[in-house]
């Protein structure tokens, strides 16, 4: 699924805007944190200095034959569920590299779309049906297949409804509660919602919550920047601008709440697992997601109707469409929605490969996912899995070599991540001792490319090898140069690592105590527009318009591979725990304004920076340990240092989880409640004192504290 900030200009530094969104963003909270200790002066040679292994991997890769596995992967039909053959092909491949692959098979619940309709009914009577398909386009083979998959929202609810409809902005509980602070009758409607901003699942239960009856959720040209029909753009196949009736799909399984099949939470859905109830996690009103094409008249009808956008005065809901946006409802104006799913329990594939290291008890974990919501998804994810599968080919040649990693390596291919991170998360579930004992950290490239600026979300004592290996690697052609890959993510970032929140298959590690990291690059103003979770996300586009040449895609897997390389191969760990510590001061001084800043909130959070102070005193003591064991060349030291960083983020999960969530554990970062992709650190604290819960925010001081003191207590030399 993934979802990622719409980054500022390469070009020109600006800093995030409500302008420069799309509709995948998880932007006004997307917590950036610059990194204190920013880079150590090592690296700065250019062209990079290269070690001999490190050569091998870059010249291994090559974007010919990431182009080829781009070619495969988006030719396929891979919905989750129903994607064994990529599976297949997928262990092949690893299996030509040198890695042992095997598919790893789970029986989860999934539901596919039946039969889905639309109509509207105007006051005058009159009824017509609501486009909800996406046209074939001569343009783009994959577009035009039988096995081109509907519009629908997986995990929807199965049924009908038919009345009045509202207009309710992206549909966060903020939107919500404005409406009904104003007196919009909200009881009975269905509710029109714009995509953008929040995770989609958390729109329709926001909008069940208020009482509506059914869901539409729409894509809005004005999350295209410029870039749009309306300013003469061309469209795709044509041009760079979004195609009018392009759908975004998606999961509407309630994420923030937890990940993972929902008829399984927190042990793996083998074939005989028991089964729970499902109905706190996925919707009981149904829903649709509609084109832009496709709302335009909607909203229009609602014109004259209701408060207007200025009355309701929240950012980001008019948008661009020729409508005033105001909430209606319009009288005897309704929407009638059909959405007929199948709901059933169903095998997945998982391909797992692995190296053995030459040391048992420390593992890496590399994954992606494989499955798509269409044939194509040459974006999400394929991208990313043609850039594993050139990472296994780049490891094969250095095994051919007669080397072997002193750590394990793990590969991971998932499936079913779009339903809701499913594949991965049983198998954490499935191997979480093993992964508590020996895991050192998770690597993800979800969509590694959907445009040419790159990110990276971590975990703060991975950000500085992530910048000495950001600079090893070449970004082509950039503006008629090669720069490092470190200039352009300081170009399209500020060289600030994003907070990692959820939307991608390392929130089952994170919350498990492994530390990970999440790369890729992605499209921001001017660029062409990525068709997120449509059938036009394709290798024609990808070939056209989003990384013609596949250069940014090996940029991207020579940095995810040179990453593995350091965390498998370095005789020490090269984790910077003082940066883990001056992350932790700055989420603390957050907090303080958050409290300061919100109403009525008194929150005393001494015992979180006393905390805080000794975790930093630790983290220096190990780093002077490492610098002893190093200098004595004391390999039994080496190894008692890599097993305190191994462990440490094992001290930050907190036995029985966040406030009525118990998946989420981890106390320094989770998703937020009502964001669904975004971070929010310190969520047991900030949430208690955004939803006014003071009591709750109190009790999470003290747990936070303990879960920084467990850290703390690991690395204790
Ligand atoms: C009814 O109203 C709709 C929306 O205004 C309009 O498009 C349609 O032409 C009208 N139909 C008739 C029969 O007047
Ligand atoms: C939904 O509407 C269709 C068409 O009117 C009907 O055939 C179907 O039985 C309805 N489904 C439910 C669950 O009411
Ligand atoms: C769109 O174009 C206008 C006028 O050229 C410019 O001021 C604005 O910054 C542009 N917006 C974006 C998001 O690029
Ligand atoms: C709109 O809301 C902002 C704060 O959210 C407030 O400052 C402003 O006065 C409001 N405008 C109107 C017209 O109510
Ligand atoms: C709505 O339709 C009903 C009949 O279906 C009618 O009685 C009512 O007057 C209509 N209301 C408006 C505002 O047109
Ligand atoms: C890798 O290590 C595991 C666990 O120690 C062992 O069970 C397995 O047989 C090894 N595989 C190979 C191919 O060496
Ligand atoms: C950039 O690097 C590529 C090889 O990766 C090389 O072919 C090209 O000539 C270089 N371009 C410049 C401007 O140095
Ligand atoms: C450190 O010790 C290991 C084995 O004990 C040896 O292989 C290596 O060469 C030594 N390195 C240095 C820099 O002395």
């Amino acid at each position: 699924m993934h979802s990622h900030t719409r980054l500022v200009p390469l070009l020109s530094l600006a800093t995030f805007t409500s302008a420069c969104l799309r509709e995948f963003d998880k932007f006004d909270a997307r917590d950036v944190h610059e990194q204190s200790n920013p880079l150590l002066a090592r690296q700065t040679q250019w062209p990079p200095i290269l070690t001999e292994k490190e050569t091998t991997i870059v010249n291994s890769f090559d974007a010919n034959s990431i182009d080829d596995w781009a070619n495969y992967y988006g030719h396929q039909l891979k919905i989750a569920g129903k994607g064994r053959d990529a599976a297949v092909w997928t262990r092949d491949r690893w299996r030509e590299s040198g890695f042992n692959a095997e598919l790893n098979e789970y029986h989860v619940y999934l539901s596919y779309p039946l039969h889905q309709s639309l109509s509207v009914t105007y006051s005058n009577g009159s009824t017509s049906e609501v486009n909800i398909k996406e046209p074939a386009l001569p343009e783009d083979d994959v577009t035009n297949r039988p096995d081109s998959v509907p519009t629908f929202h997986g995990y929807s609810a199965s049924g009908n409804a038919s009345a009045e409809y509202i207009y309710a902005g992206r549909g966060t509980g903020a939107d919500f509660a404005r409406l009904k602070a104003l007196g919009v009758d909200l009881k009975g409607k269905i509710a029109l919602i714009r995509y953008g901003s929040i995770f989609r699942g958390l729109k329709v239960k926001n909008a069940q919550e208020a009482g509506c009856v059914g869901a539409i959720i729409f894509t809005d040209p004005a999350d295209d920047g410029n870039v749009t029909v309306a300013n003469g753009v061309p469209a795709y196949p044509d041009g760079p601008a979004r195609h009018p009736d392009s759908v975004q799909k998606g999961s509407v399984l309630f994420l923030s709440t937890y990940p993972g099949d929902p008829t399984t939470p927190g042990y793996p859905s083998t074939k005989d697992a028991p089964r729970s109830d499902i109905s706190s996690v996925t919707p009981k009103i149904p829903s649709l997601p509609i084109s832009y094409a496709a709302a335009e008249p909607l909203l229009r009808a609602l014109d004259g109707h209701g408060l207007t956008a200025e009355q309701v005065n929240r950012t980001a809901w008019k948008g661009a469409l020729g409508a005033e946006y105001r909430t209606g409802p319009a009288p005897n104006v309704t929407l009638s929605l059909e959405n007929l799913m199948e709901g059933k329990i169903t095998p997945i594939w998982n391909v797992i490969g692995y190296i053995n290291g030459t040391n048992p008890d420390e593992t890496l974990v590399v994954g992606n996912h494989r499955d798509t919501w269409m044939i194509g998804g040459t974006g999400d994810p394929n991208s990313g899995s043609a850039v594993l599968a050139e990472l296994a080919k780049a490891f094969g040649k250095l095994s051919e070599s007669g080397w072997k990693p002193r750590r394990n390596i793990v590969l991971a291919s998932w499936d079913a991540e779009e339903y809701g991170l499913v594949g991965s998360t049983e198998w954490v579930e499935e191997h979480v001792n093993w992964l508590t004992e020996t895991a050192v950290a998770y690597l993800n490239a979800d969509v590694a490319v959907s445009g040419p600026r790159p990110y990276v979300d971590a975990t703060p004592e991975l950000h500085t090898v992530a910048s000495e290996v950001l600079r090893k690697v070449v970004y082509p052609n950039f503006g008629g140069f090669n720069i490092s890959l470190y200039e352009a993510f300081q170009k399209s970032t500020g060289a600030k690592y994003g907070v990692l929140g959820s939307g991608s298959d390392f929130t089952s590690f994170l919350h498990r105590g492994v530390g990970s990291l999440d790369v890729g690059a992605g499209g921001g103003p001017g660029d062409p527009i990525w068709h997120y979770h449509s059938n036009y996300d394709t290798y024609n586009w990808m070939s056209k318009f989003g990384d013609p040449g596949f250069e940014v895609h090996s940029a991207v897997g020579q940095f995810l591979s040179l990453l593995a390389l350091r965390l498998a191969d370095d005789e020490v760990l090269p984790f910077d725990l003082p940066n883990y510590a001056a992350e932790l001061r700055k989420y603390h001084e957050d907090l303080r304004k958050l409290i300061s800043s919100t109403e009525g909130a008194t929150l005393n959070t001494d015992e979180l920076a006393a905390a805080i102070d000794v975790f930093e005193r630790r983290a220096n003591e190990v780093k002077a340990l490492e610098t002893l064991a190093r200098s004595r060349n004391d390999t039994e030291l080496i190894k008692v240092v890599n097993h305190k960083y191994r462990d440490f983020q094992r001290g930050f999960v907190s036995q029985g989880g966040l406030p009525d969530r118990e998946f989420y554990r981890h106390v320094v970062t989770a998703p937020g409640l009502d964001t669904g992709y975004a971070a929010i650190t310190f969520p047991g604290i900030s949430e208690g004192v955004q939803y006014g819960n003071l009591g709750i925010a109190k009790d999470w001081v003290s747990k936070t504290a303990k879960g920084i003191l467990r850290a703390a207590d690991i690395i204790k030399t």
